[in-house]
């Protein structure tokens, strides 16, 4: 199977089918990373650039050492340190980076929409890596590929995505990839931080988080993102924690076995305790290792559409 779009700049466009086929891949991926020796050939002479335009732990390191691993040559430019800072246009940012031959362009940057842009103004095929509030799909590719490895499957889970939802490019590309793939995913939050009409998207909306809790297989908190809000969403962060913050007596409300989740980075003590956090349900380490797998799929993948053989 061969990806249908040069780039990935979202979940609401892909297939359930192409989801899959990433996933699959990453599986191949994840035997790699457990390996003693991390080091395949497979994007050798290949350049893979990171473009951020914010700031980043988990997505930037991830996507560079699954560069590195696979043997292309990865580099950085953030925005302070670049020619953005003189003036110069994504566009011609986007083509300067062409210029030099590079295959994939990984764009994260505060304007929903941007990655879009890039992708319409270059050669290279471009992932998403966070545009605004609008997606951040390999997190959510991250997200579903950790809940199937515990799992099996999505289809038929019942899972809770808890907290700023208005805000998040996480709950968005979750909430377009896990319905697709079979799962019913319900949110809850302060009321201020539900998107107007998000029922259309299939989901069910709760006014508790206790009511989103019940008999759910997957947990997932969100961080609460201050730099995009307006004032005046909710009273206080102490306030946010005490009604929709996840402890260890109202993860009771969810199954026995339910996983618990979050994209990082995490607000400790707001979002979720500290004890479940380090909690034995929590996956949110496992998150991050399974982000390089499944980016490494995804270099991979891009960089070869167009050959014959599409799948590891
Ligand atoms: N989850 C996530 O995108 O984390 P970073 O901001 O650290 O990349």
């Amino acid at each position: 199977m061969v990806l249908k779009s040069k780039d990935i700049l979202g979940l609401k466009d892909m297939t359930a089918e192409e989801i899959e086929h990433i996933l699959n891949n990453a599986k191949t991926m994840k035997y790699i990373l457990q390996a003693n020796n991390k080091k395949t050939p497979h994007l050798t002479g290949k350049s893979i650039i990171t473009l951020f335009y914010e700031n980043s732990t988990r997505t930037r390191l991830s996507f560079e050492l699954a560069s590195k691993y696979m043997s292309a040559s990865a580099a950085n430019i953030s925005a302070s340190s670049s020619s953005v800072s003189k003036g110069e246009t994504l566009i011609d940012t986007g083509r300067t980076i062409d210029a030099m031959g590079s295959d994939v362009i990984i764009i994260r940057h505060p304007m929903s929409g941007a990655p879009h842009l890039l992708a319409k103004n270059v050669k290279a095929s471009v992932i998403n890596a966070g545009d605004g509030m609008n997606e951040h799909p390999t997190q959510a590719l991250l997200d579903m590929f950790t809940i199937i490895e515990k799992k099996g499957s999505l289809k038929g889970l019942k899972i809770a995505i808890i907290g700023d939802i208005f805000h998040s490019r996480v709950a968005r590309s979750n909430i377009w990839g896990m319905t697709k793939l079979g799962a019913e995913v319900s949110v809850a939050g302060p009321s201020t931080l539900i998107p107007k009409g998000i029922e259309k998207t299939g989901v069910k909306v709760f006014n508790t988080i206790q009511e989103a809790l019940i008999d759910a297989d997957v947990v997932m908190g969100l961080r609460i993102q201050l730099e995009r809000q307006k004032k005046g969403l909710f009273p206080t962060v102490r306030e946010y924690s005490k009604f929709f913050g996840l402890d260890d007596k109202r993860l009771l409300f969810a199954k026995e076995d339910a996983l618990v989740m979050h994209p990082g980075p995490v607000n400790r003590g707001v979002e979720l305790t500290s004890a479940v956090v380090d909690g034995k349900q929590s996956l949110i380490d496992e998150q991050v290792t399974n982000g390089v797998a499944v980016r490494m799929a995804l270099l991979y993948l891009l960089t070869r559409r167009g050959s014959s053989e599409n799948t590891y």
